[in-house]
């Protein structure tokens, strides 16, 4: 219930797979705003949207996008969160930045929705900044979804880079 789910291409409406009913909250449309920061770098603060999509398999599409204050596009990646017998998440991420990032970590169940700590293995590509791993917290409460991002990069130990707060649109 609550969610929004689409047809296949005879317009047939499909059902969420049950592998996907600890997450199905996050499905729709996420706005809010963030605040950015890490040891090499000025603080910044950025207004996000996040949109996970029921394609109709065991997965969800994730796209995220994410503008300054003054409305210039920042930082973007997409992927993939796959869910493991209800209870661990996988998140294929691609980073326009040169990385991919393969996020696994445990799903929590509490009263309004979930946590979930991920921890990533990274790829570099040849040009990109160096990432090493990276570490995400997703909390689901209700409408109300929070980010936190950590990464060990760019010879800096695991530190927070970004934290976010959106509301369901
Ligand atoms: C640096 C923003 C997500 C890795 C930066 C900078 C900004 C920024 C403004 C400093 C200027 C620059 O180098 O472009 C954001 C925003 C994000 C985001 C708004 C999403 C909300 C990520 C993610 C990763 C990442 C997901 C890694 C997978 C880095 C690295 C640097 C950086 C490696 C370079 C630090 C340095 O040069 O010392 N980010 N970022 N960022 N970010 Fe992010």
């Amino acid at each position: 219930a609550g969610h929004w789910c689409g047809s296949d291409r005879k317009g047939i409406p499909m059902t969420l797979h049950p592998g996907l009913a600890s997450v199905a909250g996050l499905i729709g449309t996420w706005r809010g705003e963030g605040d950015g920061e890490y040891p090499t770098i000025d603080s910044f603060r950025y207004s996000e949207e996040i949109a996970f999509t029921d394609v109709g398999k065991p997965f969800l599409h994730y796209l995220q996008r994410t503008w300054s204050p003054a409305g210039a596009p920042m930082h973007t990646e997409t992927g993939y969160l796959r869910v493991v017998d209800g209870s661990t998440a996988e998140f294929v991420l691609a980073q326009p930045t040169g990385q991919t990032e393969l996020a696994e970590g445990a799903l929590e169940a509490t009263a309004e929705g979930f946590t979930c700590f991920l921890a990533s293995r990274i790829l570099n590509s040849a040009s990109a900044k160096h990432v090493d791993s990276t570490q995400r917290r997703l909390e689901l409460a209700g409408d109300i979804l929070t980010t936190h991002f950590a990464m060990a990069a760019v010879g800096v130990q695991m530190t927070h880079h970004l934290k976010s707060v959106l509301r369901r649109v």
